[in-house]
């Protein structure tokens, strides 16, 4: 099985796999800047909520270097700057300003000028990266729960090694499963408008040897009452304190197809997705993209000319059509309030 890297550390640089071209081409972006790792999410070189936070470590790491020479005034100045760039880069995924906040706090408890800061920087970017490889196999672990020998799994868009440092979350469940031997078949939803399905789904699927079909976003239902479908399992943006999840648009039209013919629907996200500031999902920023992702396939115009067009980028799927949450520290079940509440207790008491 190939490896999949989703970015690395040059030293003096932050190398990206660039996304955007995959499956066909596999070339890497260098950010030297703060500036060009923010560019880099923005157009989605690097996507996926945990891949987006722990590249935004590295970006913030970039600015303190720059500034190592500089008074602790001073390099405090250019961090927080470039901190507000890197938040603004996308909206939706909270792992963003997560790491964002936590390289902050570690930093505000450095003492010394910039060149500790710096050196500050990128140690805690590294344990960023660390972290996210490390529950992101936890999440695997406790995932095997949920995915029994002979199941029939629908995912939708890339939870995959490509959207994390490291092992996928909803696809890492899959990868654990079939590290330990179970049989199973995954649909794969080809997730319009951006392929992120049919590209980097699938190209993982293809990598990892793991029995796959790619259909349309609008054939699920077909699939389901079929009963070829006995569980769907996704990855998450932000996940409000009652449990409603923003996803990859598309996800909420799952959510209730899945209901309807009473399959099990997971969400496997790290405890950094869940936004203790957010009380349910009505107040989740939702990212409107660029109108061509609908209107163009591969830069030729498809769509009738003088057509208005919506291209919000997630959806919400309300607590209610969620069977369960994998997590870094085992399988949150409903009701989701409680149970996400003592999960953010536990780890502040594991931190
Ligand atoms: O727009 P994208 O490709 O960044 O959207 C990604 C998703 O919606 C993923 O499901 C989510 O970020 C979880 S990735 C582990």
């Amino acid at each position: 099985m190939k490896n999949l890297q989703t970015m690395r550390w040059e030293g003096h640089c932050l190398a990206l796999i660039d996304q955007t071209r995959l499956p066909h081409e596999e070339s890497w972006v260098e950010c030297h800047t703060a500036e060009a790792v923010a560019d880099a999410i923005a157009r989605m070189v690097v996507r996926g909520a945990p891949a987006i936070g722990v590249a935004a470590a590295f970006g913030l790491a970039l600015a303190a270097q720059k500034v190592c020479d500089e008074t602790r005034e001073n390099a405090w100045r250019s961090i927080t700057q470039a901190a507000r760039g890197l938040r603004q880069a996308r909206p939706t995924a909270v792992n963003l300003s997560w790491a964002v906040d936590r390289l902050l706090k570690r930093l505000a408890a450095i003492p010394g000028e910039g060149a500790q800061l710096a050196s500050g920087a990128l140690s805690e970017a590294k344990a960023v990266y660390e972290h996210d490889a490390r529950i992101n196999r936890l999440i695997g672990h406790f995932g095997l729960e949920v995915i029994p020998d002979g199941s029939q799994v629908l995912t939708h868009c890339n939870a995959g090694a490509l959207a994390t440092a490291d092992y996928g979350t909803a696809l890492g469940i899959l990868r654990a499963a079939r590290e330990a031997g179970r049989r199973l078949h995954v649909w794969v939803d080809e997730t319009r408008p951006y392929w992120q399905g049919a590209r980097l789904t699938a190209w993982e699927l293809v990598n990892m040897g793991i029995d796959a079909t790619l259909i349309c976003d609008n054939m699920a239902g077909h699939f389901m009452k079929l009963g070829r479908i006995d569980r769907v399992i996704v990855g998450a943006d932000r996940i409000a304190l009652n449990g409603d999840t923003a996803n990859k648009i598309g996800t909420y039209t799952l959510g209730v197809l899945a209901a309807a013919h009473e399959i099990p629907l997971f969400v496997a996200a790290p405890l950094s997705t869940i936004d203790p500031t957010c009380a349910h999902g009505d107040s989740i920023p939702i990212e409107e993209r660029p109108t061509e992702e609908l209107t163009h396939v591969h830069g030729k115009r498809v769509a009738a000319n003088g057509i208005a067009v919506a291209n919000p980028g997630f959806d919400v799927t309300p607590a209610r059509y969620i069977t369960g949450i994998v997590t870094e520290i085992g399988v949150l079940s409903p009701p989701f309030e409680p149970a996400i509440t003592s999960a953010l207790k536990a780890q502040h008491t594991l931190a």
